[in-house]
């Protein structure tokens, strides 16, 4: 099938520099929230004002945040009461700031997505944009000796929570499950001609490059959408047409470890950026018919046959 291919500039300044006084403090402690430029870039090309931009998984509330500044409005579930509650925060931010556009947020499993929104509707949504979780710990973020007192570096907002029904935490397989299904409740808010954007990233198991982009691309097919783009949003600055790159501390620790062993590793410095529409014909939301995908080491087909992810072994203790 084919896609057309592009690259978002979406870092031009850093991602604190990005969040300014849109956000309120406390979503620091968020540990995978999206680049702010990335929702505003997707919500600018594939909206207009007025329009509605749904996120099943809406953490913080990063996509509303900027749809409502862009004058669209926006709903937003969310598994975790903190993170929710922090959405429900910084829309409220926004709100004294001026914004016209109006959004709500319900703490929900978005796997139950349609039962919290009013039949009338279903269909009406311009944009899903959102991005599954990547792994029970994540970055987050270190404080130095100088800054805590303690010996050594101290790692601190690397899990989305404890509970073990987060998706964050099941395994790569019951993550792709459940996306599935989410994905198939998003395809019923789209209007037709609606667009979803999916970003996401591949991770490395013992050095192995662990495709789930691809089984991502497979998943929104499973649901019943079809696949329009595939592009990379960057994390990295351009200057005199070179990239800057902004990692983070773990990244580039990951990356030497990884080189001392042997591995040659690089610094992975963008989003993958999925892009399915809903059908223009697909009028009575038929329920998707594909099986759901598997996840496979990049340049390999999916192993649907036998099911289960390469990954799964050594899963998911830490997908990133
Ligand atoms: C990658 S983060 C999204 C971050 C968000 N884009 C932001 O900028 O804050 C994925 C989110 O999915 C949430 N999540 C996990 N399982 C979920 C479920 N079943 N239903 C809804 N949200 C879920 C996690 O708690 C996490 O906040």
């Amino acid at each position: 099938m084919s896609v057309s291919k592009s690259v978002w500039n979406t870092a031009p300044t850093s991602a604190p520099a990005q969040r300014g006084n849109r956000y309120t403090t406390g979503s620091a402690a968020h540990p995978a929230k999206m680049l702010p430029a990335i929702a505003a870039h997707a919500i600018r090309t594939y909206t207009q004002p007025g329009d509605l931009v749904l996120d099943p998984m809406c953490g913080i509330g990063t996509t509303l945040v900027e749809a409502v500044h862009l004058g669209r409005h926006a709903i937003g579930t969310e598994y975790e009461s903190k993170w929710a509650k922090l959405a429900r925060a910084n829309l409220a931010l926004a709100t004294r700031q001026g914004v016209t556009g109006h959004a709500t947020v319900t703490c929900t499993d978005a796997r139950h997505l349609l039962t919290h929104i009013p039949p009338e509707r279903h269909g009406t949504a311009a944009l899903v944009i959102t991005s599954p979780p990547y792994g029970p710990s994540v970055h987050g973020q270190v404080r130095s000796t100088r800054e805590t007192g303690q010996r050594g570096v101290v790692k601190q907002h690397y899990r989305y929570s404890r509970d073990p029904h987060n998706l964050a935490h099941v395994s790569t397989d019951k993550l792709l499950d459940a996306f599935t299904q989410i994905l198939t409740q998003c395809r019923t808010m789209l209007r037709p001609g609606g667009t979803a954007v999916v970003t996401t990233r591949p991770w490395r198991t013992r050095g192995e490059l662990i495709d789930l982009p691809s089984a991502v691309l497979a998943a929104g097919q499973a649901a019943g959408l079809t696949p329009a783009e595939r592009c990379v949003a960057l994390l990295a600055g351009i200057r005199d047409s070179r990239l800057i790159a902004r990692p983070s501390f773990f990244q580039m620790k990951n990356v030497r470890d990884a080189r001392r062993a042997g591995i040659p590793l690089h610094l992975v410095q963008h989003e993958d950026v999925l892009v399915f529409t809903r059908h223009t014909q697909d009028l009575a939301g038929h329920p998707a018919t594909s099986r759901p995908p598997r996840c496979s080491s990049r340049g390999q087909h999916p192993p649907r046959s036998t099911g289960g992810c390469r990954a799964r072994r050594a899963d998911d203790r830490r997908r990133r």
